[in-house]
């Protein structure tokens, strides 16, 4: 294989090169990125922000390592420090029981730093500008439900989902006021409220957000009834709407602000020709800097970022489509940036099935793992319905084509072949062949091509042409090359945790938030990518760039291993859980605004 890196001949090139660098800046942004060669070796960025000889990727790990390590400083050591903590973050003191939450996470060796919860906080805030009675009759019309009364969770649901997070809630049940608790059996999130009413929500619950005067504190969650009657200024709600629209990009949006890219963009309808794809190096795209994912938390919004409209296929035609503007309290997996749902870990994260985690394999040493090829993966043709009319907005597709030696040479054809849109290759090469290149650096296939619609099936001709299904390769022996891309299916990638936990690097692309999303730090724990993957060559191109970025992708490895041994356990998943579903009891309890843990105050 063929050096990626070939620092000195380049140095020379910029010394030159300095000297227009001024003149450069102030081009259009069309040749400002053409002039950006530097990315064709990988050392590059001079006369931006960063030293001359670094890669932007080292920037980004160098700032990940603060972020790591002020994140860790805030760990509180007692209860009392843990619940300033809470009040200063949250404004609002802590809910009745926190104490005994402390207790039970500090029992199971918990890193108690505040931001850790901060999803739960994000997920709940709307609801404080919902009654407690509304809350609570659209939780009981659910039809999937687990209800805790008296200490006792239960479901009369035998969906598999239900009974792993029905486990998953026993082991807290004790600890928990009652509720019920309506739960999504779908891979697809439910809630998308639009923005400007979530904005009214965020204003009311803004005013409930207060730190109420130790005496008039309620100390106390109310009881409810087995089954409560719907109260009577609630009956003329009308029941909740559903919609089915299978182009979720028309109800994605609608949770964006009204002068967001999002909403004011066209909206594509024709998805039979190759997207266009914004280059990593567009200015419109604030999540990155210098081509890189440097914001990973805005990398996985999607209101700047209008192309990806067309170019996930849950935006094209999810497999099925469930959706509703009321905000209603559903909890589920995963779900998009803008979604309302609430999030729990995932039925896959809890049951720790050996297929999506790999534990025989998860501690290979680096050292022993495979030379080439370096990255592996392997995979359904998932990410919606494809068609052989979208199937080009498809994620997983797109990512397959990049790493696919004979899809890559033909592109070089003038004019290409019209099958594609691939990300543009000028900014982030790693060598002047990238089709002899990347067969030597990657495997990535799918194992199915997943057409499962009428006169389809099984045949798939239309990607068929373009791609033969491989043998799939089982988690544990996945483990045995470098770098694990992981790139969302039909929603989340339930492989991801596995991964984590692996002494193999995960590269994450995804617009979908997970429960453990504030603890991860991209860059210190995993390698974040973008979702048009204009990035993965270049990322590529940068770890196996010598011994010392070898070095570098083992520390990335290790350090998201460790970290998920110590915030992501599943004692990790069950003290998220307690402290979600105290916040969720207060919010549906009529006396809410009163209801507190002051046990440090008094
Ligand atoms: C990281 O922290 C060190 C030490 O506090 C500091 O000197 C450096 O400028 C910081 N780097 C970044 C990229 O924030
Ligand atoms: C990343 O983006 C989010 C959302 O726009 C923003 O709130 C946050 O401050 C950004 N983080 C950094 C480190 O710039
Ligand atoms: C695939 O098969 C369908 C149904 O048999 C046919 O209508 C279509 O033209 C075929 N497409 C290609 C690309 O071969
Ligand atoms: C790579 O692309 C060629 C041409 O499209 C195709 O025949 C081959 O099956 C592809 N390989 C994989 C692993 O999909």
């Amino acid at each position: 294989m063929r050096s990626p890196h070939r620092p000195s001949t380049f140095r020379r090139f910029i010394v030159a090169a300095l000297l227009l660098t001024l003149t450069i800046e102030l081009l259009p942004e069309s040749i400002t990125r053409a002039f950006w060669v530097g990315h064709l070796t990988g050392a590059t960025s001079w006369g931006r922000k960063h030293d001359i000889n670094k890669h932007p990727i080292d920037a980004q790990i160098q700032t990940a390592e603060n972020e790591s390590a002020a994140k860790l400083s805030k760990s509180t050591r007692t209860l009392a420090a843990a619940a300033a903590a809470y009040r200063k973050r949250r404004g609002r003191h802590p809910p009745p029981g926190f104490d005994k939450w402390y207790e039970f996470a500090t029992e199971r060796d918990a890193i108690i730093v505040e931001d850790f919860w901060d999803q739960i906080y994000q997920d709940l805030e709307p609801f404080w500008g919902v009654q407690p009675a509304k809350i609570r009759k659209d939780a009981r019309d659910f039809d999937m439900r687990i209800q805790i009364r008296n200490g006792k969770a239960s479901t009369s649901s035998d969906w598999f989902w239900t009974q792993i997070w029905l486990d998953m809630i026993q082991t807290i049940e004790h600890l928990l006021p009652d509720m019920d608790l309506a739960l999504n059996p779908m891979d697809e999130p439910r809630v998308m409220v639009p923005w400007e009413e979530i904005d009214v929500h965020m204003k009311k619950a803004a005013k409930t957000r207060r730190i109420v005067d130790v005496e008039s504190v309620v100390s106390s969650f109310s009881t409810l009834p087995l089954s409560e009657e719907a109260p009577q200024d609630h009956s003329d709600i009308p029941p909740v709407q559903w919609e089915h629209d299978k182009h979720y990009w028309l109800i994605a949006r609608r949770g964006c602000p009204p002068n967001s890219p999002a909403r004011q963009a066209q909206v594509i309808t024709d998805f039979d020709k190759p997207p266009y794809i914004a280059s990593p190096f567009s200015l419109s795209l604030t999540h990155m800097e210098d081509g890189y994912v440097a914001n990973y938390t805005l990398s996985t919004d999607f209101c700047h970022q209008p192309d990806l409209q067309a170019l996930e296929g849950f935006f094209v035609e999810p497999i099925s489509v469930s959706a509703t503007k009321s905000l209603i309290p559903v909890f589920g997996g995963s779900k998009l940036s803008r979604n309302n749902d609430i999030l729990l870990p995932a039925p896959i994260y809890w049951s720790e099935e050996e297929r999506f985690f790999g534990a025989e394999g998860a501690s290979i040493p680096w050292a022993s793992k495979h030379k080439h090829p370096s990255a592996i993966w392997r995979g359904v043709a998932t990410g919606g319905r494809n068609r052989e009319t979208n199937w080009r907005a498809f994620q997983r597709h797109r990512f397959v084509a990049m790493n696919n030696a004979t899809i890559l040479a033909a592109q070089e054809a003038k004019p290409p072949p019209p099958n594609f849109a691939l990300p543009d290759r000028r900014y982030a090469l790693p060598t002047d062949d990238l089709a002899g290149w990347i067969a030597d650096a990657t495997d990535v296939a799918f194992t199915e091509l997943a057409c499962s619609h009428e006169g389809f099936s099984p045949s798939c001709n239309y990607t068929a042409l373009y791609f033969s299904p491989a043998q799939g390769v089982p988690m544990a022996a996945q483990f045995q090359h470098k770098y694990l891309p992981d790139i969302d299916g039909n929603s989340f990638s339930g492989r991801y945790l596995g991964f984590l936990r692996s002494t193999s690097v995960p590269v994450k692309a995804t617009l979908f938030r997970e429960w453990h999303d504030a603890r991860l730090v991209a860059w210190k724990h995993f390698v974040p990518m973008d979702t048009r993957f204009g990035d993965w060559w270049g990322i590529l191109g940068y770890f196996l760039g010598g011994e010392g970025r070898d070095r570098i992708g083992e520390g990335i490895a290790l350090a998201g291993r460790e970290w998920a041994g110590r915030v992501l356990r599943k004692e990790d998943m069950a003290i998220y859980v307690l402290r979600l579903l105290l916040e969720y009891g207060r919010v549906i309890d009529e006396r809410r605004e009163v209801l507190g843990w002051v046990g440090d105050l008094r």
